[in-house]
């Protein structure tokens, strides 16, 4: 199925000028400090250009040349005449051909600044998403950003060739003639091309503008076609138990129908840019040509003169032809720009300090104090959390869904800053030290664990950056998923499929728990690490999680209470607070929450 981008999404005329400000963000990305190859290059390039223009603006004298010389006039210099009509000739082709050289040099020497600026770009992008906080990633569509970057530096390549290789060398161009044209002939030949160049870019960009309006109502018709169609063969089943394949025809008809008339409008509207677009020209091409010919008629200019007159003119239409597309197109680029840079501009929300020191764990005791937390300010989720985990200790969080459990490991990795208190780990808050050292020391086994879309060998190995496979294999088998793996036909090279869709729950939490054994952190925090687990495996890890808990402190958050009966301290977390705390015996002697939801779980078992 087509996807369909936002097409039309055209500034006004006001954002215009806003892209002068987006292309100006381009330029360190040409000329970047301390990069001299790069602006040797960019020297080079820009070198070739103008002699490429110079020479293509200077063939139409060799050619009036040979024409003066053949008519046998003296129009020309004497001693371009005396190089002969031949020779003449055959220096025009040269001139050509070198003209077409340089333009390709400057090309060939371009790229590679090209190349480079969009690859800085795309990487300096990609970088900065994975910086934005876990609050910007949860609100956009992972899809929309990769769109965003996709588009933006499309929009960069395309700026940079018609800006560099079209737009730009034409304006050289005009520049050029013009002036020859006033120095050879006399200001009226000058007048009337700039008059005719004038009108015709102020009726391409009218016209343009207005065909971009017609052009977005054809775009949205044909998402409008495009998303019926895609909704009823999504829904193809409920189609046919309602026998309502006429009808589905029918709307998807008449949406098409909306599509014809737009599209028609679009191909009435080209039709009338490209005559009046070429009236003008053309107009312009007889004024000047009559007035040439008149000038031969009274014996001011050669015949010669004629012919460079008419070569000057063709060579300035060609490329004003492309000028609708271009202008067009340079204006979605600057759009799509625009949202690039918007999203580079995007401030981290979790950043680290400028004189941050690495986390030093020296035995990995994790203090809450007092801390209040919220996603949004209407709706506190933590309130006055008062906690200690002693280094080497293990806590475990009980309570119900949705009571903030999940929420005080992200605290502790800090995906988000507390509002109120501080959450320290061996006395140094998390505020004050680099994200990287902290993330070096948790090692996380989230609710719900999601696998990059390679193999289960590599999702296993990504837990750590040097582990070897008698590493991987270990971690497997202490995560009790060794076997499983070795029954599969590709063994550890069995591809997960995108975000592991293709193993079960269980399977892939297990994977999760070897990844974090392989990370081996000397803090741990386990989130319903063993929730989608059958009984007897998640006894068999829990063996392995407590003999790795061995000299770690450890967080577990669980719903099964039987999996944290050993821990040193268990907290019931209700309300954003802390309502009971104590071993497993303290909490059942207390009679309360923790005690009763024992007993419910209990009766569960034995009624299973
Ligand atoms: N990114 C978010 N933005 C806004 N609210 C959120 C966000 N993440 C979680 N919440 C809300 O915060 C509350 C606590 O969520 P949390 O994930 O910590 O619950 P939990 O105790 O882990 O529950 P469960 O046992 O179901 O996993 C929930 O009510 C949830 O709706
Ligand atoms: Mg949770």
């Amino acid at each position: 199925m087509r996807q369909l981008s936002l097409g039309g999404e055209v500034p006004d005329s006001e954002n215009l000028s806003s892209g002068w400000l987006t292309i100006r963000r381009v330029i360190p990305y040409l000329w970047p400090d301390g990069q001299n190859w790069v602006k040797k290059r960019v020297v080079v390039a820009m070198i070739m250009l103008l002699l490429s223009k110079v020479i293509a603006v200077g063939t139409p004298f060799l050619y009036k040349a040979a024409v003066d010389s053949l008519a046998g006039e003296s129009g020309s210099a004497t001693w371009l005449l005396a190089i002969g009509a031949v020779g003449l000739t055959v220096a025009y082709g040269v001139a050509r051909l070198m003209n077409i050289g340089f333009q390709q040099l400057r090309d060939v020497v371009f790229a590679r600044v090209g190349q480079r600026a969009l690859r800085m770009l795309a990487l300096r992008t990609f970088e900065h998403i994975h910086e934005l906080s876990m609050r910007y990633h949860i609100t956009r569509k992972t899809g929309g950003l990769s769109r965003i970057v996709e588009r933006g530096v499309k929009g960069v390549e395309f700026l940079l060739r018609f800006l560099l290789f079209s737009i730009g060398p034409l304006a050289i161009e005009l520049f050029f003639i013009a002036i020859i044209l006033w120095l050879v002939f006399d200001i009226w030949y000058l007048a009337a091309v700039v008059g005719t160049i004038g009108i015709y870019i102020w009726f391409t960009f009218k016209v343009t503008e207005w065909r971009v309006k017609i052009r977005k109502e054809m775009n949205d018709q044909d998402t409008d076609a495009n998303q019926k169609a895609i909704d009823s063969l999504l829904n193809f089943e409920t189609v046919k138990y309602f026998g309502a394949e006429a009808r589905e025809a029918k709307r998807y008809d008449n949406a098409m129908a909306g599509y014809e008339v737009a599209a028609l409008k679009t191909a009435y509207s080209l039709a009338f840019l490209n005559f009046g677009q070429a009236f003008l020209i053309t107009g312009g091409l007889v004024i000047v040509m009559v007035m040439a010919a008149m000038g031969v008629e009274s014996g001011k200019l050669t015949v010669g003169d004629f012919v460079m007159v008419n070569a000057y003119m063709i060579q300035i239409t060609l490329p004003l032809n492309f000028l609708g597309t271009v202008y067009r197109e340079i204006r979605q680029a600057l759009v799509d720009m625009g949202e690039m840079f918007g999203l580079l501009e995007q401030p981290a929300e979790v950043t680290d300090k400028p004189d941050a020191a690495a986390l030093d764990v020296t035995g990995g005791e994790v203090r809450f104090e007092n801390i209040h937390f919220g996603y949004h300010d209407e709706r506190p989720i933590l309130k006055g959390l008062d906690l200690t985990v002693p280094a080497g200790g293990s806590l475990a969080i009980v309570g119900p869904s949705g009571a903030g459990k999940s929420t005080i490991g992200r605290l502790m990795f800090r995906f988000y800053d507390v509002n109120e208190g501080a959450l320290k780990i061996d006395g140094q808050d998390v505020r004050d030290v680099t994200q990287k050292s902290l993330h070096d020391a948790i090692g996380v086994v989230p609710q719900d664990t999601v696998l990059f879309n390679d193999t289960v060998g590599y999702n296993i190995a990504y837990g750590r950056d040097d582990a070897t496979h008698a590493d991987v294999i270990e971690a497997a088998k202490a995560a009790k998923i060794h076997d499983f793996i070795s029954s599969l036909p590709e063994g550890y090279d069995t591809q997960v499929g995108e975000r592991g869709l293709k193993l079960s729950g269980g399977e892939k939490q297990r994977v999760g728990i070897a990844r974090t054994l392989l990370k081996n952190p000397p803090i741990l925090l386990l989130d319903e690490a063993t929730s989608a687990l059958d009984t007897e495996t998640e006894s068999n890890i829990q063996a392995s999680l407590s003999e790795m808990g061995q000299g770690r402190t450890v967080i577990t958050i669980a719903h099964r209470l039987s999996t944290v009966s050993e821990a040193d301290e268990i907290i019931v977390l209700e309300g954003g607070v802390v309502s009971e705390r104590g071993t497993h015996d303290e909490l059942l002697a207390l009679s309360g929450r923790y005690a009763s939801m024992w007993d419910l779980q209990r009766a569960e078992v034995e009624a299973g």
